[in-house]
């Protein structure tokens, strides 16, 4: 899946484990808000080489880069929940969380509803979700925090 402008967007597997790991910490350390607090078990007890894998295993993950240099993920699980959605900073307003967006919906069979979780209070991701036709399906936070927004299909 190659873009114009150096952008490229690929599923990682699991022997790109530490790869993932990268981005998915830089992602935390980025934006520690944006995640749940069970997300920030992937910097402390979480993060050993198997459990990696067994995460690119069980949800299949992408990554986007521009030229060379890794500037997002996103990922869906087999429940069809959009997970770990992440743009560097210097990349957003680009279309690269669009483009992931894309990469995952393909993931999901056609009439099947993605979902996600987003922390209330991300009033930048629900916009963001909301232009790529997510829509508000339970407004009140979840016990970790999260609203649910889902996409029908
Ligand atoms: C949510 C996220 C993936 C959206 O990606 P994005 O590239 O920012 O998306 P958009 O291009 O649609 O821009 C989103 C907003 O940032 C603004 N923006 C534009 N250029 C920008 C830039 N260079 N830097 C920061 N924000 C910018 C846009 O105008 C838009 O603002 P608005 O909603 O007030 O109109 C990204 O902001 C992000 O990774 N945030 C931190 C992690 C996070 O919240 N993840 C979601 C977990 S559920």
């Amino acid at each position: 899946m190659t873009g114009s402008r150096g952008l490229h967007v690929e599923r990682l597997l699991p022997d790109d484990w530490a790869r993932f790991r990268q981005v998915r910490q830089q992602a935390l350390r980025s934006d520690p808000d944006a995640f749940a607090a069970s997300a920030h078990r992937w910097l402390s007890d979480l993060d050993v080489e198997a459990r990696w894998r067994e995460r690119l295993e069980a949800v299949a993950t992408y990554v986007a880069s521009l030229d060379g240099t890794d500037v997002g993920t996103a990922g869906v699980s087999g429940e069809h929940e959009l997970l770990g959605m992440w743009v560097a900073p210097a990349a957003r307003g680009t279309g690269v969380a669009a483009r992931l967006v894309d990469a995952v919906a393909r993931d999901v069979p056609a009439g099947t509803p993605l979902h996600l979780r987003v922390m209330a209070g991300n009033d930048v991701g629900v916009r963001f979700y909301t232009r790529c036709g997510f829509v508000l399906t339970d407004p009140e936070p979840d016990a970790e925090g999260c609203l649910t927004m889902t996409r029908p299909r």
